[in-house]
């Protein structure tokens, strides 16, 4: 694997010491026109206070923008983000300087040799929340050992669609030498692989983080002579031919560019034909396509068509071995009131072979 692979993080920013600063006393209109003129403030005294001040930002924009159509609340939101990324927390020797600050490991793997510098204020909330994530692991039904999402790095949160993999798996009796996993994210389905005795798996991702994330993950055990990375587009650095190409794409499409972390979540117009047309060239003769997906956009009315349907009609490349579903399961009752369409949601497994 390439080791020098750059990860997205947040970008630190230099040290002004002449700007204005905001405690829980501070009179909130002149820092708020401060905001509203660009400039940054600086959190000096409690990480609280910057949680405060989000709320007062919330509650300006609330008095000066409508926020009803769509196109109000996507303006309500780019103003809101622009604002609250001028809030800033200083960042001294790794660790945040404001009191009762969470302790968040990623400043010193990302930072080791930045002694001061700042960061704006939701970026810290994302990457303590992703630190937790990380430092804690969390338990996936198939697989023995807790999986540690890397920062910006998609992770599943229902696993519906990675039982219906571990089931197929169960099933499958062909060769079991190599398998190709594209967009491999925080590496679940090729750790399902190699639990099912998959010898090598190539795995691939665009978002850089992933393969650095899942690399680090495995650090020098049996598991990394087992799963080769390669960061890239679609196949990426592999040409060979395998038995098992697997792809769990963004099930979404999308409605703007795509970049970072949206990559796991919406497609554009040419991910599927391309992926299509390299994995034809890519599975060995009698070799299987297995493609998940979801049904989250045809009943959310997203879109009307169905990527891989539309392959199987008009590719002239695959035949539909079989296709298996599995319901999702239902919503919390907090969430359950504006999102009935779920009761209907269903995660697709489908298993392709060549014309
Ligand atoms: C829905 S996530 C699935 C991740 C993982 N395989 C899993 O099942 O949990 C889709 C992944 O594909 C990656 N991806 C999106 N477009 C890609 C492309 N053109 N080539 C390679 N990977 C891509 C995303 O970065 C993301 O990690």
């Amino acid at each position: 694997m390439n080791t020098d692979i750059k990860i997205n993080k947040p970008r630190p920013v230099a040290i002004n010491k002449n700007q204005k600063t905001f405690q829980k006393e501070t009179e909130v209109k002149p820092i708020i026109e401060t905001l509203a003129a660009g400039e940054t403030v600086l959190i000096n005294e409690y990480y609280s206070d910057g949680i405060l001040l989000l709320k007062e930002i919330h509650k300006y924009l609330r008095r000066k923008l409508p926020n009803k159509t769509l196109r109000e609340q996507r303006e309500y939101r780019e103003a809101y983000h622009t604002f609250s990324n001028l809030i800033l927390l200083e960042v001294k020797d790794q660790l945040l300087l404001v009191k009762k600050a969470p302790s968040i490991g990623w400043l010193e793997k990302f930072y080791p040799d930045n002694k001061h510098f700042a960061l704006s204020f939701p970026e810290v909330q994302g990457l303590n929340s992703s630190w937790q994530w990380y430092h804690n692991g969390i338990n996936i039904p198939v697989l023995r050992n807790k999986l540690r999402p890397y920062y910006g790095v998609y992770f599943p949160t229902r696993f519906e669609h990675l039982i219906l993999f571990d089931n197929w798996l169960k099933y499958y009796d062909g060769p079991k030498k190599t398998a190709i996993d594209v967009g491999v994210g925080c590496g679940v389905l090729s750790l399902q692989m190699v639990l099912h005795g998959f010898q090598k798996v190539f795995a691939t991702d665009t978002n850089p983080n992933a393969i650095v994330g899942l690399a680090e993950f495995m650090g020098t055990t049996k598991l990394s002579r087992k799963i080769e990375l390669d960061v890239g587009h679609l196949f990426a650095a592999w040409k060979k031919e395998t038995e098992l190409i697997v792809f769990n794409p963004p099930w979404l499409p999308a409605t703007r560019d795509v970049d970072g972390m949206d990559a796991a979540i919406y497609y554009d117009n040419t991910l599927f034909p391309e992926f299509f047309a390299e994995a034809k060239k890519r599975l060995s003769p009698d070799g299987k396509l297995v493609v998940i997906f979801s049904n989250l956009a045809l009943i959310t009315k997203v879109t009307t068509s169905h990527p891989i349907a539309i392959e199987l009609a008009e590719g002239n490349r695959f035949q539909l071995e079989k296709r298996y579903t599995k319901k999702v399961s239902a919503a919390s009752t907090k969430t359950k009131r504006d999102q009935h369409w779920r009761a209907t949601e269903e995660v697709e497994l489908w298993v392709l072979k060549h014309n």
